[in-house]
């Protein structure tokens, strides 16, 4: 009997773990990353385009989304914060998708 139980518990921790690893990081919003520690950045980004344009850019578009990074342990290990998905200095590829015509090196400095 008891090794049933210990049987099934492995089976449900399991998939209670892949569970966790395979959701998808969802969106917190450029408020919430001003909050926490990014204001200087945040103000900033807001007299850029990209925040008074109808369809934002935003922290996340670039920096990835932040449900799984944004916890502060996390943020503060640089290979943790990559792993949940972070990208800490987004490069051209980041861009090209919307600016395959107009990107120079120079906007890199120019997001916020
Ligand atoms: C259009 C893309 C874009 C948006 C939007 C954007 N960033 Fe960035 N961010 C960058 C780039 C590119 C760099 C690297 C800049 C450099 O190398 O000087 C950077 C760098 C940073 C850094 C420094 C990272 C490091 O390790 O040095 C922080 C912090 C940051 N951004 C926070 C934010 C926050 C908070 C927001 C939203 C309010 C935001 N960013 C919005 C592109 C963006
Ligand atoms: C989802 C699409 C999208 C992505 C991704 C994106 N941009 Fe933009 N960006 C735009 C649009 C749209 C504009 C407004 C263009 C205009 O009105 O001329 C813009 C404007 C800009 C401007 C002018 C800002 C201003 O206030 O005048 C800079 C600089 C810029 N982007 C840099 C970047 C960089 C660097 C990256 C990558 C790290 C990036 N963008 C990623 C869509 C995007």
């Amino acid at each position: 009997m008891k090794k049933i139980a210990v049987l099934v518990l492995t089976v449900l921790t399991f998939f209670l773990f892949i569970f966790s690893i395979s959701a998808e990081p969802t969106e917190l919003g450029a408020e919430k990353c001003a909050k926490m520690c990014h204001k200087a950045e945040y103000d900033s980004w807001l007299k850029t385009k990209h925040a008074t344009m109808r369809h934002k850019v935003d922290c996340e578009t670039c920096h990835g989304k932040g449900s799984d990074y944004a916890k502060m342990w996390i943020m503060k290990d640089k290979e943790a914060a990559k792993a949940a998905g972070l990208i800490a200095k987004p490069d051209k590829e980041n861009c090209l998708k919307c600016h395959k015509n107009d990107f120079k090196e120079s906007m890199l400095k120019e997001c916020h």
